[in-house]
């Protein structure tokens, strides 16, 4: 079977480096990165957006393609796609404005009764400034569109709410979403779902903060790991019961049944689960440690998915926890330094350790950093502090100048347990 990966992140570095373990799978990434290039054969698109994407698709003829980013989706490559007949993992840009549009997201969760931060939609400056005074501090602020992890601050005071809002008016745009700040631990809960039927993943945790102790401002992820005990049996099911069915019922129902990836970003509250966010595909670096734990079954998944034929298929999982830890480089997340040398990959994975590459490229000294965050160092282990020994042991053999990494990715859950 071939398989075609769009994205070019770690993310999509960890889609093609499972998929290309399984038997019969031939991987093609576009455009990939010198990792997915381990793995796969990495086209370059001819041109940007969906037409290129189209063309590359024209040119392989695969038997699947799997979206990995949302910027495509919400474009609408999962419609072109299916239009000129190819099979395709990813949800339709209707159905992708699930996370294209926070207002969009709340009113679906109203409607379908998903528990979900009570909040205010505000559609200028003036009318955002009025409606800070109905909400206790801190608080939440969203703009409404994609904002790849720049459009949400929780805001600890007026001034600060209201410097915020101009910043987010200014660049963002004027649809500002003002939420209750939620109490609880965070956990990402992500199911594959062919429309209508769903398998769950394990559930997994992001450290977004650039600094250890969740400090500093936020980023796309710093680090991520999974573990069976994130959530207990009784939490799973209230997410499944109360967030994932009554979610792609809802999206079934109104005409834009969701096949792909639905990711639900959670507060787990002590009145139970609650939605901070919907993402229409997989988190980036969750996937990194979720992909590691898979052992089997995920091309046949993500066929059966984009086939509508879900029914029955399983994930084999190993019950080791799994570790990721970003790895990003001088200026992350203000102003990404590039060029910087990278060495020890090869060291890192020789010790045991699976690197995701996402913002590299080949430089004429061999590989160097090409964007924000670099790499996802990831391993797994007997128990999660092993897991998280094995991942820092591939981070020590690691250098670029300027590199930026938390020493504390998984510590939560040794806290917990
Ligand atoms: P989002 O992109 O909506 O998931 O928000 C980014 C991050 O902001 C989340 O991972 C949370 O850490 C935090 N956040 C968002 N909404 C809330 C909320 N209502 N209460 C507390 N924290 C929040
Ligand atoms: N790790 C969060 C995201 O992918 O949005």
């Amino acid at each position: 079977m071939k398989i075609l990966v769009i994205g070019g992140g770690g993310r999509e570095h960890a889609i093609a480096w499972r998929l290309a373990l399984e038997p019969g799978v031939e991987v093609w990434a576009s455009p990939g990165n010198p990792g997915t290039a381990r793995v796969a054969t990495c086209l370059a698109p001819p041109s940007s957006g969906v037409d290129g994407y189209l063309q590359v698709a024209a040119s392989v003829q695969p038997d699947l393609t799997v979206v990995g980013p949302e910027a495509p989706l919400v474009a609408g490559l999962a419609d072109a796609l299916q239009s000129k007949g190819f099979r395709v993992l990813g949800p339709t840009r209707k159905a992708a404005q699930l996370e294209a549009s926070k207002i969009f997201a709340k009113q679906v969760m109203v409607e379908a009764a998903i528990p979900t931060a009570a909040y205010r939609v505000t559609q200028n400056l003036d009318q955002a400034m009025q409606c800070l005074r109905e909400f206790s501090y801190p608080l939440v602020l969203k703009a409404d569109g994609l904002a790849a992890g720049k459009g949400v601050v929780i805001a600890h005071d007026q001034p600060e709410a209201q410097s915020a809002l101009r910043t987010l008016h200014s660049t963002l745009g004027p649809r500002i979403v003002i939420e209750e700040f939620l109490h609880g631990e965070e956990a990402s809960f992500i199911v594959l779902s062919d429309g209508k039927q769903v398998i769950p993943l394990e559930a997994s945790q992001d450290h977004k903060a650039i600094r250890d102790n969740d400090e500093g401002p936020n980023t796309g992820g710093m680090g991520a790991y999974c573990d069976g005990r994130i959530l207990t049996p009784v939490q799973t099911a209230a997410v499944m019961d109360r967030v994932v069915r009554p979610a792609i019922d809802y999206m079934s129902a109104n005409g834009a049944p969701f096949t792909g990836f639905l990711y639900a970003g959670l507060m787990m509250t002590p009145q139970g689960p609650k939605v901070l966010e919907f993402n229409v595909r997989l988190g980036d670096p969750e996937t990194q440690s979720l992909l590691h734990r898979i052992q089997g079954g995920f091309s046949n998944a993500l066929y059966a998915a984009a086939s509508r034929e879900l029914a029955g298929v399983e994930l084999d999982w190993k019950t080791d926890p799994s570790v990721c830890v970003v790895m990003a480089s001088a200026g992350y997340p203000e102003q990404p330094r590039i060029g910087d040398p990278i060495s020890g990959v090869d060291e890192a994975e020789t010790s045991g350790a699976v690197v995701f590459q996402a913002g590299t490229r080949v430089g004429p000294a061999g590989l160097e950093t090409a964007g924000g965050r670099v790499l996802g160092v990831t391993a797994s282990g007997g128990d999660l502090r092993q897991a998280i020994d094995n991942a820092y042991r591939g981070v020590a053999s690691i250098h670029f100048d300027g590199m930026q990494f938390r020493k504390d990715i998984g510590r939560k859950g040794l806290k917990r347990w």
